[in-house]
């Protein structure tokens, strides 16, 4: 179904048409492929391929949303960082994706007395039940993981970082078997690339768990490789019906578009991740994952993670080197 760019070239003309929103609704689970590019980048919003995800996020009600960032030892020499920092690190960034700034009111742009000139404004608020939810899911997942959860906010600064805290204090007495931190969003930015191993599980806000996930995910290699679920009540230990989203972490890359370069093993995973997550299928989950990496393990590589030694191949045929993977 189309969505972002697609549908705004399509008849629809809007960045989530109804029959896209009404299939997903219908599925058992969704597999987003990246949206955007330069043609639309000038829009105004409610034209924008963006602000098609966030309406199918919203629509979905999806607000727990788990962002792997694991290291490759493949890819270590496509890492930024040095092979001691980067080895081994295994973080999962759990962030909150349908509330905050991204969809607090009021919003917009208006004249100010006070300034006394056009403002643009948006607000970050957080009702309490969100805040619970996505700590629950977040201390659930850190639980199954090594035990630790990093609380990461900016609770000394902001009233509703203040609060954030206080609601994932509280929601941590249900789970006295994982060990709670919290560290302020300026910080664990720095801390992440200084010494991304501290960490075990992150929760946080949709703004700084945008960021975040982002800086997160270089410490792996490539944010090509990277995927992501983003889940409702149902599929997070709790009690809603609806499928869950899942999408790779990068955008669409305009810049390569038609190049046959860009790396589908991002997307290959997010697949990999709706069969575990969304499906309960955890075998044909590994399956698609062990595939991947064993394509790797070949050493073949397209163009963001190559390096010395290894062979540069298109997306397409790295595709089919992961089909053969996965038919071994
Ligand atoms: C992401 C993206 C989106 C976001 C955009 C495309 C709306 O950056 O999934 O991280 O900001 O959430
Ligand atoms: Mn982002």
């Amino acid at each position: 179904m189309p969505i972002g760019g697609a549908a705004l070239d399509s008849t629809s003309g809007i960045p989530l048409p109804k029959e896209t929103l009404s299939a997903a609704k219908q599925s058992d689970a969704v597999l987003l492929g990246a949206i955007g590019g330069n043609k639309w980048d000038s829009n105004e919003k409610h034209l924008k391929p963006e602000t098609g995800l966030l309406q199918l996020r919203e629509g979905l009600k999806v607000f727990a949303n788990l962002r792997p960032a694991t290291f490759f030892p493949q890819l270590v020499d496509a890492s930024s960082l040095k092979k001691e920092v980067a080895e081994g690190v295994d973080v999962m960034v759990v962030r909150e994706l349908t509330g905050g700034i991204y969809f607090g009111k009021p919003r917009g742009f208006r004249k100010n007395e006070n300034y006394g000139e056009e403002i643009g404004f948006d607000t970050e608020v957080y009702a309490k039940y969100e805040i619970d939810r996505i700590a629950r899911v977040a201390f659930e997942t850190a639980r199954k993981r090594r035990g630790k959860l990093c609380n990461v906010d900016k609770a000394d600064v902001l009233e509703a970082s203040m609060f954030w805290r206080k609601c994932v204090v509280e929601i941590s007495s249900e789970y006295p078997d994982v060990e709670l931190s919290h560290m302020y969003a300026d910080n664990a930015a720095m801390q992440l690339v200084r010494y991304p191993k501290q960490f075990d599980t992150i929760v946080t806000n949709n703004i700084f768990g945008d960021v975040l996930s982002d800086v997160a995910s270089e410490i792996t290699g490539s944010i090509w490789m990277l995927p992501s679920a983003s889940l409702g009540e149902s599929r997070s230990h709790l009690a809603v019906q609806g499928p869950g989203l899942f999408e790779p972490r990068h955008g669409s890359a305009p810049d390569i578009a038609g190049q046959d370069k860009a790396n589908p093993l991002g997307t290959l995973l997010c697949a990999a991740m709706l069969l575990k997550y969304g499906l309960g299928e955890e075998n044909a989950a590994k399956r698609i994952k062990d595939a991947v990496l064993d394509t790797l393990n070949r050493g073949f590589r397209t163009d963001d993670i190559k390096s010395s030694g290894t062979k540069l191949v298109g997306c397409k045929e790295i595709g089919e080197e992961v089909l053969k993977s996965l038919e071994t």
